[in-house]
């Protein structure tokens, strides 16, 4: 496991946690479930946990977050368990920052859930976009934040070592402080990073038009983080059953073909893992890669149901999924996990947004028979019958169907191809303009 980031000179960080509830709202976990995570997410950033506290509270403190008896009582714990993290459960402004540095000194680091995930992130980002989306949201969020004690964060690379920094510190101008410089270096970096990006994109869009010329219907799956989303693409793709453990690594390299039982293929495609809280930052930065996600005709949300907080799981999951307009996309439930539960019926809230749920265990092998056939029923009922007429001038459009294997019955006429279709729902405003009647 990589050293955090953020601090340097020790090998080992220990880290302290702070959750906070604030009276009347209505979060989405509980403040003990919550710092149960910050703690998991914590460990993945390579900080030891040696202690924790939680604070009620009417109101946010302006200046410091917490009230100031707490703080107190804070600081001689940091002491006495010779602390060098803290970590805050909820994204702090740049003032709250500012003061409780002050507060705390200068021997601990201060983060929060945000800074913690946006490091994960880059320490997991697989492909150079990733890396590159990564790195703009840490800038991002960095440049309010940079203060004395940051400053020598402008020097390091965006983070996670996924991609190199773009060279060194700029020069001080007349009257410039080193603080000031540091900001404009930033500016300077989060502009380079977007102009970069805009590169990248251009050649997904590329690849996205090859998957679409493929045809093949795109499955997208979707989760919250450790759900198992990865061990089912592998599992899928490993499996004899469901043969084809073919890369398309053109594509993207998390996105595979699949063959279903019937000889259906569909390309299954891995998606970012979802958390609460997830910082405001990186869903900006992500806006792109997660509206991938509108484009697939299937969503697989995937669900670990052993986990004791499922239900709020999936909740944040399509919350996130409402914010990149997502909501009204076939939906299939996948309860992973299932040999965790010892024979016990999931206590899953049942959902009218999901077309199907299915229970499997991707590690398994178990109920991907059934998911196989799900997946090939949910396609089907999202597909639309029309008689159309395709003049002979819009080739395309015939050679996309053709190719798609979406025509059932074809004859020659005078202005066109006569054409019975069965196309996916997605695809209906494109043809429609060429429908003679709507069968279904
Ligand atoms: P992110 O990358 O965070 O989005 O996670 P993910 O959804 O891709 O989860 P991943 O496939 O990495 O699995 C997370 C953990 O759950 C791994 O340790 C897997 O081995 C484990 N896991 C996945 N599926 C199952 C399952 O069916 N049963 C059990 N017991 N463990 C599983």
């Amino acid at each position: 496991m990589s050293k955090f980031q953020y601090i340097q000179g020790q090998d080992i960080d220990r880290g302290f946690l702070i959750g906070v509830s604030v009276y009347q709202e209505d979060p989405l976990l509980s403040v003990k479930d919550s710092l149960d995570e910050l703690s998991l997410l914590a460990k993945t950033a390579g900080i030891e946990v040696v202690g924790q506290t939680s604070q009620n509270l009417s109101q946010i403190n302006p200046s410091t977050f917490i009230g100031s008896g707490k703080i107190q009582e804070i600081i001689e714990q940091l002491k006495y368990l010779d602390v060098s993290v803290v970590v805050f459960d909820d994204e702090l402004s740049p003032r709250h920052q500012r003061e409780l540095e002050k507060r705390f000194g200068e021997k601990i680091r201060l983060l929060d859930r945000s800074a913690l995930i946006l490091d994960i992130f880059a320490q997991n980002a697989r492909t150079r976009e990733g890396a590159l989306q990564v790195e703009l949201a840490q800038y991002e969020y960095r440049l309010p934040r940079l203060t004395r004690q940051w400053t020598h964060l402008a020097r390091q690379a965006g983070g996670g070592g996924a991609r190199g920094g773009s060279g060194g510190v700029g020069l001080r101008g007349p009257g410039e402080t080193q603080l000031e410089v540091d900001r404009r270096e930033i500016s300077r970096k989060i502009t380079k990073l977007k102009t970069d990006l805009e590169d990248v994109r251009l050649h997904r869009g590329l690849h996205r038009d090859k998957r679409k010329k493929s045809g093949l219907p795109l499955v997208a799956l979707v989760g919250y983080t450790n759900a198992g989303k990865s061990t089912l693409l592998n599992t899928l793709s490993d499996s004899n059953i469901y043969a084809a453990d073919q890369l398309f690594a053109t594509l993207d390299p998390t996105t595979r073909k699949i063959s279903l039982s019937n000889n259906t293929d569909i390309l299954l495609s891995d998606t970012v893992g979802f958390i609460q809280k997830l910082p405001t930052t990186l869903i900006a930065a992500f806006r792109a890669t997660l509206e991938e996600i509108i484009e697939a005709d299937i969503i697989l949300h995937v669900v670990d149901i052993s986990h004791p907080n499922a239900n709020q799981h999936i909740e944040a999951v399509d919350d996130t999924l409402a914010e990149i307009d997502a909501s009204r996309m076939p939906r299939i439930l996948v309860l992973n996990k299932l040999d965790r539960l010892n024979g016990e019926d999931p206590e899953i809230k049942l959902l009218d947004d999901y077309q199907a749920v299915v229970s499997i265990s991707a590690q398994r092998g178990d109920g991907l028979d059934d998911l196989g056939r799900v997946i090939i029923d949910v396609l089907e009922q999202n597909k639309i019958s029309l008689e159309v007429v395709i003049p002979y001038q819009n080739g395309n459009d015939y050679s996309q169907l053709h190719e798609s294997g979406y025509i059932l019955e074809e004859t020659a006429t005078e202005i066109g191809w006569k054409l019975t279709i069965n196309i996916p729902n997605k695809l209906y405003n494109q043809f429609k303009v060429y429908a003679m009647d709507e069968i279904k």
